[in-house]
């Protein structure tokens, strides 16, 4: 058995680093009164496991390990809308969490409507980012062509939006019972579409929209999207606070319809290796051009937080 340390491998731990300095960059860009400069440091820069980040990076090292200014810049402004629907996730109205990656809420540090007001400015901050020409080495020889800018953006926000749908989706099956159907569309919304635009932000600086690459990327991202989802519900269930850094059981005690609420425990596991089998599928295509993104799935798969 694994420890849950070192499933943690090189390429994910200096992608944490990288993402950590480029946060941090790119928070120091924006100066803003107390206390909303504090709200948006404390969701953004205590913890998390930089998923989506490291994702950008996996996709990027496709082509080699220089990492893209716009692959950079995407990293950032996608955990900046993670961190926002985190922290709207958490109010009382929503979720009604009081601990998040180790830390009180930000609702609970900072009260309700600094929180709601640090998650509102995080959305539009990952706009400003992405189309900036911040991390741009050298403005002649690696301006991003705005044509790559306008797809990132369009891809964020269409995926933003399907987040906040599916959220709504969520807090309308709490206590009632739906079909994997319908369970399916919610955590592909609410979750999926955030990671794929992740991959697929990234894939957009490399590949253009017709290529097989981005159809292999988009397939992978659907997969891992799902199963994200799959295994942060199964995990609800099987670790503790302690290690998940937010409370554990909190689906069961406001009866969220999640896969092993819906199917049981042994079948969720099962729906989730089946969905990690499709997508390494998908990234076959690649072959060992995918190092990158198989040390990835194979994190997501055996995480514990
Ligand atoms: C938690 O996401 C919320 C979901 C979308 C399931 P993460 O598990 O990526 O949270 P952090 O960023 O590591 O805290
Ligand atoms: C969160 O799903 C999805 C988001 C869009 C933030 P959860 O409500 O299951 O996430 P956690 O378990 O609180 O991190
Ligand atoms: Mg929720
Ligand atoms: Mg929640
Ligand atoms: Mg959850």
């Amino acid at each position: 058995m694994l420890s849950s340390e070192s499933i943690y491998s090189d390429f994910l731990k200096s992608a944490q680093e990288t993402v950590q300095q480029d946060l941090l960059t790119a928070l120091a860009q924006f100066q803003f009164s107390e206390p909303l400069q504090s709200a948006v440091h404390h969701a953004v820069m205590l913890g998390g496991k930089r998923v989506r980040p490291a994702l950008c990076y996996a996709v990027n090292a496709l082509h080699g390990h220089i990492l893209h200014p716009a692959v950079r810049r995407a990293a950032v402004a996608v955990e900046l809308i993670h961190c926002y629907s985190l922290v709207h996730d958490d109010l009382p109205c929503m979720d009604n969490d009081s601990l998040r990656r180790g830390q009180p809420t930000c609702h609970v540090a900072f009260g309700e409507h600094n929180a709601l007001l640090a998650g509102d400015v995080l959305q539009s901050m990952a706009y400003e980012v992405l189309t900036s020409s911040l991390f741009e080495q050298d403005e002649v020889q690696h301006q991003t062509h705005p044509r790559i800018v306008l797809q990132q953006v369009k891809t964020l926000a269409s995926a933003s939006s399907k987040m906040v749908q599916g959220q709504v989706l969520d807090l309308q099956s709490e206590g009632i019972r739906i079909d994997q159907q319908a369970l399916e569309a919610i955590h592909h919304n609410k979750t999926g579409a955030l990671i794929s635009a992740a991959i697929l932000m990234s894939a957009q600086t490399m590949f253009e929209p017709a290529d097989q690459a981005m159809q292999k990327l988009e397939q992978f991202g659907q997969h891992i999207g799902l199963a994200f989802q799959v295994q942060d519900d199964i995990l609800d269930i099987t670790s503790n606070t302690n290690v998940l850094g937010k409370t554990a059981g909190k689906d069961l005690d406001v009866e969220k319809s999640t896969y092993p609420a819906l199917m049981g425990l042994i079948p969720a596991q099962n729906y989730l290796a089946e969905l990690h089998a499709q997508a390494l599928a998908a990234l076959s295509y690649f072959e060992e051009d995918a190092q990158a993104l198989h040390e990835m799935t194979q994190f997501l798969l055996l995480r514990k937080s």
